[in-house]
């Protein structure tokens, strides 16, 4: 049974997802807690009425240094295989990311490795990309980089909006993080280099690492 850990800003949706599809699937792993840097995270209470361990390590006012170091004594304390940033809206230490590296992973809204950072629809549109999309994948101490897990692919329409765009796309994340999780809680899933390696499931059929389309 892996202790899964994760980490919100706001909304939570995407740790909604996850914590539907663990109890939905009867993954191997726990949801052993969700973290929040922000007080008025909404997705908080969604976990407190999951009767989920929660914990408030507030960001504001603090250093890089000092925030991180707090966060990871009390990631630590639940005892982590996987730590999972869901809408965690935080820029991270090396020294963070190398102490959690194969087992920190992180939804990104765009197909890395085009437009990390912030504004991704908005920089995507501003592009003329054709397909926009989301990107799972291990945290390395380089923004938005790492090995990706799996990816989703939408076609962007003419009169799409970073607004639309994200609307769009928030449902589709809500398939693929999960199902990377659910690899990761069943060890089908490593880092080898600069690669995520994924094995085959049980009846030895191995799984696409992208989708795409909104029909998920
Ligand atoms: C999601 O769209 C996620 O991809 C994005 O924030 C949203 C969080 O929504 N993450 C980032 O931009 C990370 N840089 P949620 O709180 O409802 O899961």
């Amino acid at each position: 049974m892996k202790n899964i850990v994760i980490l919100i800003s706001g909304r939570g949706s995407n740790m909604e997802a996850i914590v539907r599809a663990c109890a939905a699937e009867g993954w191997p792993a726990r949801i052993a807690a969700v973290i929040a840097n922000r007080p008025d995270a909404e997705g908080l209470a969604f976990a407190q009425a999951n009767r989920i361990a929660t914990n408030m390590v507030e960001s504001r006012g603090k250093t890089r240094e000092a925030f991180d170091a707090e966060l990871a004594a009390v990631i630590d304390s639940h005892a982590p295989d996987l730590v999972v940033l869901a809408g965690f809206m935080r820029i991270l230490t090396a020294e963070f990311t190398l102490r959690y590296a194969g087992r920190l992973v992180n939804i990104h809204p765009s197909l890395l490795p085009a437009f990390p950072g912030l504004h991704t629809h908005a920089r995507a549109l501003e592009a003329g990309c054709k397909l926009a999309g989301a990107t799972v994948h291990f945290v390395t101490p380089d923004l938005d980089h790492g090995p990706i897990v799996i990816q989703a692919a939408i076609a962007v329409k003419a009169d799409d909006t970073p607004e639309s765009l994200a609307a769009r796309l928030l449902p589709v994340e809500h398939v693929i993080y999960p199902r990377a999780i659910r690899w990761f809680a069943e060890g089908r899933l490593a880092v080898e280099g600069t690669r995520a390696r994924l094995r085959p499931n049980a009846d030895g059929n191995i799984e696409p690492q992208w989708l795409f389309g909104e029909d998920a």
